[in-house]
């Protein structure tokens, strides 16, 4: 089977030969010295001097990691999409004090509330939604960068999960606190370990922070980082996936990475108004690594997926309320152009004979 879902993505059969090495112990020097090249190499993904951590778990229990560490006193959540709705919903779950600024899916977020919000609110931390995957859109970093560039004592929490390696993002430049990526999208890897950069400012949160547990504890996670190990044992054959996975995005540079995945988009953008889908993003808020596609007739998108699937292709369906009303291609991660367009012929002739 192919696999263009959203996520998890395909991995190639070199990478998930990683995982048969042996299982090595975590105190040993061989794991010290993958976590040596590991971290570096993250650390230039996320273009950060700060740590990033190698969690083994979902990139939703990073989640909530992140909003325990450095909720602050009160968070602020933009949501567009099912996923920010669910960064509430964790918020809420964990019994945080959490504002939203809740826009309908797929509408860009309206940039001027958000200053507005802020100040209205008092939130010391904001969250936004890279990514959105459910809907295929891309919500710009900037409008938060400035609305933070004279709010200086608010956090700044961003969930990568659909971009980190694939899109462009600095923590550096975009001055990001808590950056949540994912090894199962546009990595190219089996779902189970999420990069996460903490800025020193977070990691001061972290450490006066009351409720965050001991396995997800920033602070000490710093510690151990410090000395190329983790705090608990981890998932050690998706560290050796990691480490080789990023080996070959060094070989590839992030840029072309980047491109790659532009292209991809492009690509999907231009089969959709060929073949009667509109995608659910509007103009310049399109996501490189996931598209979002209704039918311009309206039929129901189920039996397209079921039919891919017949064919030896794995695409998503709508997300959530968009269930049956549109599809999802994730072209991400590995995925070459070429690979994609031969996807979307075999998608273009499900089409016409379900039409
Ligand atoms: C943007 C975004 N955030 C968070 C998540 C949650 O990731 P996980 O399923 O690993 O918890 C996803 C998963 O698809 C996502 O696309």
């Amino acid at each position: 089977m192919k696999n263009f879902l959203p996520g998890p993505t395909q991995v190639r059969e070199d990478v998930l030969a990683e995982f048969s090495k042996p299982v090595i112990g975590h105190h040993t020097s061989a794991f010290k010295e993958l976590l040596g090249r590991i971290n570096p190499r993250l650390q230039k993904l996320m273009d950060t001097d700060d740590p990033v951590f190698t969690l083994t778990c979902s990139a939703s229990a990073a989640m909530e990691a992140a909003l325990t560490n450095a909720g602050g006193s009160r968070i602020l959540i933009l949501a567009n999409g099912a996923f920010g709705e669910r960064w509430l919903t964790a918020a809420r779950a964990l019994d945080l004090p959490a504002d939203a600024l809740v826009v309908a899916w797929g509408l860009p977020l309206p940039e001027f509330e958000i200053g507005r919000l802020l100040d209205k609110t008092n939130c010391d931390t904001i969250v936004i939604v890279h990514g959105e995957s459910s809907t295929g859109m891309l919500n710009p970093i900037e409008p938060v960068k400035s609305a933070l560039s004279h709010r200086p004592d608010v956090l700044f929490i961003v969930d990568a999960v659909a971009t980190s390696g694939g899109v462009q993002l600095s923590m550096n430049q975009d001055k990001i606190d808590v950056l949540v990526g994912a090894s199962q999208k546009c990595l190219g890897l089996p779902p189970g370990v999420v990069p996460v950069g903490v800025s020193q400012r977070a990691l001061a949160r972290s450490r006066s922070a009351r409720r965050k547990g001991y396995a997800f504890d920033f602070s000490l996670w710093h510690e151990r980082w410090k000395e190329k190990a983790t705090l608990a044992t981890p998932a050690i054959p998706q560290l050796y996936a990691l480490d080789y996975q990023l080996e070959r995005i060094e070989k590839e540079t992030l840029k072309a990475r980047w491109q790659r995945h532009q292209r991809m988009l492009e690509i999907t953008c231009a089969w959709a108004s060929e073949n009667g889908m509109i995608p659910f993003a509007p103009d310049g808020y399109r996501l490189p690594s996931v598209s979002c596609l209704r039918p311009s007739d309206g039929r129901q998108t189920g039996k397209v997926v079921q039919a891919m699937e017949q064919r030896g292709y794995y695409i998503g369906n709508g997300y959530g309320k968009l269930k049956n009303r549109a599809i999802r291609i994730g072209h991400m991660g590995d995925w070459s152009e070429k690979e994609l367009e031969e996807m979307l012929t075999v998608l273009s002739e499900v089409l016409t004979e379900r039409a």
